[in-house]
């Protein structure tokens, strides 16, 4: 058998694990998968907060309320679009939802769990990217600012109007009682795996 040198192995080592798990192929795919992830889950912040700032603007936190309700489900599912990737789809969700719409499937109930755990132990929360049947799937996490708490705020410290148009229209709303910077719950971009192969 020939003499093979220490640092000769370890070359071959590494190119086959290279080639094996697609290392020089997946690195890009992966980065402009998470890119676009998150370039959607900025825009669709971006459009919430100014038609949130200009509803309580118009007609008080009251009004702001019966807009959400009415606008941010087709202004979060209209975001695809917006950006020009219509194969892509952008959810809200959360372990303690107030629409029923934005209920968790299993997938972001596992990450949702995840976070939670590292919210609670006061680790850092990071985007988490998974590659599952074909489709990227980009977990943004979201905290809650004071902006937030008129209406996922204590239920003592919220104006009366906005406590009853939340009964009458979440009968089982969770999404209360939260404090600044608590984990509120993630946006979740799929993106098909074609929409960022190498062109
Ligand atoms: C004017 C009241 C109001 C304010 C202020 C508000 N929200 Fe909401 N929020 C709602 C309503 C109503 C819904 C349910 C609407 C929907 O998504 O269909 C909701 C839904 C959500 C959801 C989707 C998951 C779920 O529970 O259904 C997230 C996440 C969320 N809010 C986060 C925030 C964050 C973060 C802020 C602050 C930056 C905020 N909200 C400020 C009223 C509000």
């Amino acid at each position: 058998m020939p003499k093979v040198s220490k640092v000769q192995r370890l070359v071959v080592v590494g190119l086959l694990a290279a080639v094996c798990l697609g290392a020089a192929e997946t690195a890009p795919q992966e980065e402009r998968a998470r890119q676009l992830g998150a370039n959607a889950a900025f825009e669709l912040q971006r459009v919430l907060k100014s038609e949130l700032t200009s509803a309580i603007q118009a007609g008080g936190p009251g009004q702001a309320i019966r807009v959400c309700a009415q606008k941010a489900l087709l202004l979060t599912q209209g975001i695809p679009r917006l950006m020009d990737v219509p194969s892509m789809t952008v959810k809200r969700t959360s372990l303690r939802w107030r629409n029923e719409m934005n209920r968790p499937d299993a997938m972001e109930a596992k990450v949702l769990h995840e976070m939670e755990a590292r919210a609670q132990a006061q680790e850092p929360l990071e985007a988490v990217l998974r590659l599952h049947n074909k489709t990227y799937h980009y977990f943004e996490p979201i905290r809650t600012t004071g902006l937030c708490l008129t209406c996922h705020g204590l239920e003592e410290k919220m104006p009366e109007n906005v406590r009853q148009a939340l009964d009458t229209l979440y009968p089982g709303d969770r999404a209360r009682g939260y404090a600044a910077g608590e984990f509120r719950g993630v946006i979740h971009v799929s993106i098909p795996q074609a929409v960022v192969a190498e062109p």
